[in-house]
């Protein structure tokens, strides 16, 4: 049944709606935001003022102009009940669309992530989300993906037509709210979308993410703040004479009191305009109103006089209806309000029509899809006068009843609105109903903990533990006993990166399990706590957990458990350079999965071993696993597994010098990430691909790669992996003879790495070897590129010795030993050049890397070219350049060249040595590799010849790349580095690294000349 809304209760005098004022610069400013993002800048403004100021009026305003301009609005509120809710700001504003768009649409602008948006919105009720879980896999992987999708699909809708989405009241935004808002707001520069945050800034610190998440946006540059501030007293006057159609002295007098009584905030200004009208002091008399000599008698001296002051005009049934909607707190539904007062119907609608003319409450229109009316409170402030004055004891009962409330009235689905209950649960006296109250909370626990709502997960678990703890006699109802609430939150602990109270939940959990004789139960919480000790780098207690593990295992003679506990134990003593004994443990795994023919099971240890093997070699054992693994993967539909172990096997086919396998496999693992719809899983292959790219000399689309990749990274917030991505570009910077642009991946690879503290302090810290070691491969290849030699041989050494002790030994070839070794070269320290060459060769040997014993013959060559045994070093030095040729690793092969021709010069053979010299110009201008082509050129002079015009085939201008020739075009066409980057898909930074290369070899100074010449030339056609 839908209120009348015709006739109010009872007639009143009412305040006319009050006109827009004084907002013209605030519209226009944001007005400029709106047009920038239409043509496809999207951003975010955060508007800023305090309560009452006019911000949800103006931003009102500004959705008007964008709907009749044919803009898309959304709006979305926060409300305070609603502060542990995960991602309640964005529900509140995105499911009413996503409700709206069927099934078929939505799998197609989420490109089949139903389940993803499903997982953030569990009331988005959809078919196709059911059977697919979103929070399979990797936490972090899965909180990305969530993100990832979200994302997409906003920036996919606002390809129709442009987006505004306004986000109110983030003061009072769960913690997951603002997360994501901080990750959409950095993938929308790109989109038809702005994103209005307000918020009152009286309240701001009560939600210290939210000062965070502003900060860190208006950083990082793709937000702006706007400050509201009061109406002036010229706008107040106005605002009167345009309410009141009046513009005669006295109203002018009142108007300046009125001034002066509220400082101009509207909200009051409108509070004391409606007291004195509905007091009747303000009144219509025949074509004017009157009054306006009022002075100070009856006018309140706060808005919460004014708002005081006409909730007690309010019949008791009214007033009755008002407070429990302020302890429901956001909106609330006509039916709920009928179960909460008891009212008759009729009686309900005479309250509520009272309160709506009354502008306490007002119709809320965002569900205008459902049948279900709903009402809200007009302005927040009424709500928490309301509120205020019910004290603390009675809000704590009434929370109670409204839990109970909610339960009846959405029956069979209460508990698919746990975290609504839940919430009213967390500030409820819920001790007298602690059963039902564990229940809901852990429900609501786990929903957000499966939408990655970490935070709020922790806290509703928290309180069922607590609830649990105070030892009311049935708290174990419903199978939710202290122990197993403890392991749920044990989980969202660590995911918060809480270890040690992580660790300490298990123990309980582990406690209890072994107590009542739950075995199973008892494995998993050692292993978790294995796990957790594995993380925060105490191998030996991880160790300690996993024998305690396996010992219960054994007891439940349960086979799986104990397989996944030996996978975990070889990944530890791998990492404590135990690698006999880690590969006897994953061994151990194998047998168990194999008697219990699980294949599941079986896939995932083969993929342990193709890893164990892939860094400690033997590299056919590693392939032999590795192709098992995915074998199994595939007949078990584990495509994660899948795409690990190609993964896996392109990272062996990059050491052991196979490009074809790598290529394979990279394109592979590329395609199961993308289908697996995983950014995550994507960065991983994209950082093979790029360490790949870079190796074979297809340095444009390495570095574009590792560009779009480090941008990604920095999105997702995975610093390890941002870290060598970062290095691997650096490498190819460093290649061209970017020093600079090279240096600056380093550092903050370094840094991101925390390669500082494990060289100073090496025991405590715990290390991520695979992170710390390419810091230290980056610093190293620095060094040596800029003739710091000893501090690439002091860098390097440091690298080498974590790579050591770790038992990676592939991470020590992986071009470590090879910087040292040319630096050692280069110092003219021999024997440390031949030790280095002698490490590398045996641990290539070890692991049959083919690339690295090309390295080892380079260096030994070297050596017997510069301590002169010039015959020898002729043919050793082609043999090593024709086999780092083979592999391919073209930068390498064609500087070893270079010493080749020296050798062949100075043994006479001035002729063959000019020959590989313009061989190795033609690769090094192919490559883009400016100093060493610098180098090659004047080799050539010395020999007294000319160096080559330089061009390349591809490019067909004067050794241009291909890339270079297209953005020689595009300057000619007049467009920024802004503009070419967007039309390239590359950073404007890389744009102008390209265009000083470009004046660089082109001999040019300018935009202007560099024009000219392409004219000239006839380059733009
Ligand atoms: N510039 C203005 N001209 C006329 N009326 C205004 C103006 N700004 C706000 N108002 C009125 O003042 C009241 C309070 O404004 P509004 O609700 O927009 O404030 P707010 O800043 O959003 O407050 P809160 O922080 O409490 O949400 C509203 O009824 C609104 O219509
Ligand atoms: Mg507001």
């Amino acid at each position: 049944m839908t209120p009348d809304t015709s006739t109010p209760a009872r007639p009143r005098r009412s305040l006319p709606p009050l006109p827009l004022v004084g907002r013209d610069g605030d519209l226009a400013a944001l007005g400029e935001a709106l047009e920038r993002a239409a043509e496809g800048r999207g951003g975010t403004v955060f508007l800023v003022g305090e309560g009452g100021v006019g911000k949800t009026r103006l931003a009102a305003a500004l959705a008007e102009r964008a709907s009749g301009d044919g803009w898309r609005v959304l709006t979305g509120r926060g409300y305070p009940v609603e502060t542990g809710v995960p991602y309640a700001l964005f529900a509140d504003a995105f499911l009413p669309v996503l409700q709206s768009l069927d099934a078929a649409t939505l799998q197609l602008m989420t490109r089949g992530g139903v389940a993803e948006l499903a997982a953030l919105f569990p009331a988005l009720d959809v078919a196709g989300a059911a059977g697919r879980s979103a929070s399979r896999g990797d936490p972090a992987d899965v909180k990305a993906r969530l993100f990832w999708t979200f994302a997409s699909f906003v920036t996919r809708f606002a390809a129709r037509a442009p987006l505004l989405v306004v986000v109110e009241n983030l003061q009072w935004a769960d913690a997951s709210s603002l997360e994501l808002l901080h990750f959409v707001a950095r993938q929308i520069a790109g989109a038809r979308v702005l994103l209005l945050c307000t918020y009152n800034d009286a309240e701001r610190d009560v939600n210290p993410s939210l000062g965070q998440t502003e900060q860190s946006l208006v950083a990082l540059g793709v937000a702006r703040t706007h400050h509201l501030a009061a109406l002036p007293r010229e706008e107040t006057v106005r605002l009167v004479e345009r309410a009141f159609g009046g513009d005669g002295a006295p109203a002018r007098a009142f108007a300046e009191r009125l001034y002066e009584w509220t400082r101009g905030n509207p909200f009051f200004i409108e509070e004391t305009l409606k007291t004195l009208v509905e007091g009747g002091t303000l009144e219509q008399r025949g074509g004017g109103w009157t009054g306006w000599d009022v002075q100070d008698v009856a006018v309140p001296r706060s808005v919460r006089d004014a708002v005081g002051e006409r909730l007690r005009r309010l019949g008791a049934p009214a007033f009755g209806v008002a407070r429990w909607a302020s302890v429901v707190g956001g909106r609330v539904s006509h039916d709920l309000l009928a179960t909460l007062t008891g009212l008759s119907d009729d009686a309900l609608l005479a309250a509520l029509d009272e309160l709506r003319a009354a502008r306490i409450l007002a119709e809320s229109h965002a569900d205008l899809g459902s049948a279900d009316v709903r009402y809200e409170f007009a302005h927040p402030t009424l709500r928490e006068t309301v509120y205020a004055g019910l004290g603390l004891a009675r809000t704590r009962a009434m929370h109670a009843d409204v839990a109970a409330a909610l339960e009846r009235v959405h029956a069979e689905y209460a508990e698919s609105h746990a975290g609504e209950i839940a919430a009213h649960l967390l500030r409820a006296d819920a001790r007298a109903l602690a059963p039902k109250a564990i229940r809901y909370l852990v429900a609501a626990g786990r929903e957000a903990l499966a939408a990655s709502a970490n935070r709020e997960a922790a806290s509703y678990l928290a309180a069922a533990l607590d609830l649990a703890d105070r030892g009311e006699p049935t708290a174990g109802g419903e199978g939710w006993s202290a122990g197993r609430i403890a392991a749920e939150l044990a989980r969202a602990c660590q995911r918060l990166g809480e270890h040690e109270e992580g660790l300490r939940l298990w123990r309980r959990a582990r406690d209890e399990a072994a107590a009542i004789g739950d075995a199973a139960a008892e494995a998993d919480a050692e292993r978790r706590m294995g796990l957790a000790c594995y993380w925060s780098g105490r191998y030996d207690e991880a160790l300690a957990h996993y024998a305690n593990g396996l010992d219960a295992a054994r007891r439940s003679d349960d086979a799986p458990r104990a397989a996944r506990l030996q996978v975990a134990r070889g990944a530890c003593l791998q990492e404590l350079g135990h690698v006999a004994e880690a590969r006897s443990a994953v061994r151990e795994a194998l047998a168990i999965a194999e008697r219990a023919r699980d294949y599941a099971l079986l896939a995932r240890v083969h993929r342990a071993l193709l890893l164990l093997h892939a860094w400690t070699g033997p590299p056919d054992e590693a392939r032999r696993h590795g192709e098992r693994a995915l074998a199994l993967a595939e007949s078990s539909a584990q495509p994660a597994v899948a795409w690990s172990a190609h993964w896996a096997m392109a990272l062996l086919g990059g050491l052991t010098g196979d490009a074809a396998a790598t290529a394979h496999h990279v394109a592979e693992s590329e395609r199961l990430a993308e289908s697996l719809r995983s950014p995550t899983l994507a960065l991983w292959s994209a950082e093979v691909a790029i360490e790949y790219a870079s190796g074979v000399g297809d340095w444009e689309r390495g570095l574009t790669l590792a560009e779009h990749s480090v941008a990604t990274a920095r999105a997702l917030g995975q610093p390890a992996l941002l870290s060598r991505l970062l290095v691997w570009g650096g490498l190819i910077h460093l290649g061209r003879g970017d020093l600079a642009r090279g240096r600056e991946c380093f550092g903050e690879a370094w840094d991101l790495a925390g390669a500082s503290a494990a060289a100073d302090d090496r025991t405590a810290t715990p290390l991520d070897v695979h992170t710390v070691i390419p810091a230290h491969v980056g610093m190293a290849a620095y060094h040596l590129a800029a003739g710091d030699r000893e501090r690439a041989i002091a860098v390097g050494e440091a690298g080498l010795a974590v790579a050591e002790r770790s038992g990676y030994v592939a991470w020590a070839v992986h071009r470590l030993l090879p910087i040292v070794s040319e630096a050692a070269l280069w110092l003219s320290d021999f024997d440390r050049a031949r030790l280095y060459g002698a490490r590398m060769r045996e641990a290539s040997r070890q692991l049959d890397h083919r690339l690295g014993l090309a390295w080892a013959d380079a260096c030994d060559a070297l050596v017997a070219e510069l301590t002169g045994e010039t015959g020898r070093a002729v043919d050793m030095l082609r043999r090593a350049a024709d086999a780092l040729d083979a592999v391919p690793y073209v930068l390498d092969g064609a500087r070893l060249r270079r010493f080749l021709a020296r050798a062949l010069a100075k043994s006479g053979d001035r002729e063959g040595a000019a020959r590989e010299l313009r061989r190795v110009h033609e690769v090094l201008a192919r490559l883009g590799a400016e100093r060493e082509l610098a180098l090659t050129r004047a080799q050539i002079r010395e020999l007294g010849g000319r160096p080559p015009v330089r061009s390349s085939s591809t490019a067909g201008a004067e050794g241009l790349t291909a890339r270079e020739l297209e953005i020689c075009r595009l300057v000619a066409a007049r467009k920024s580095n802004k503009e070419i980057g967007a039309a390239l898909d590359i950073s404007p930074r890389t744009v102008s690294t390209h265009l000083s290369n470009i004046f660089a070899k082109l001999g040019v100074e300018s935009r202007g000349e560099l024009t000219d010449l392409v004219r000239q030339r006839g380059w733009g056609e």
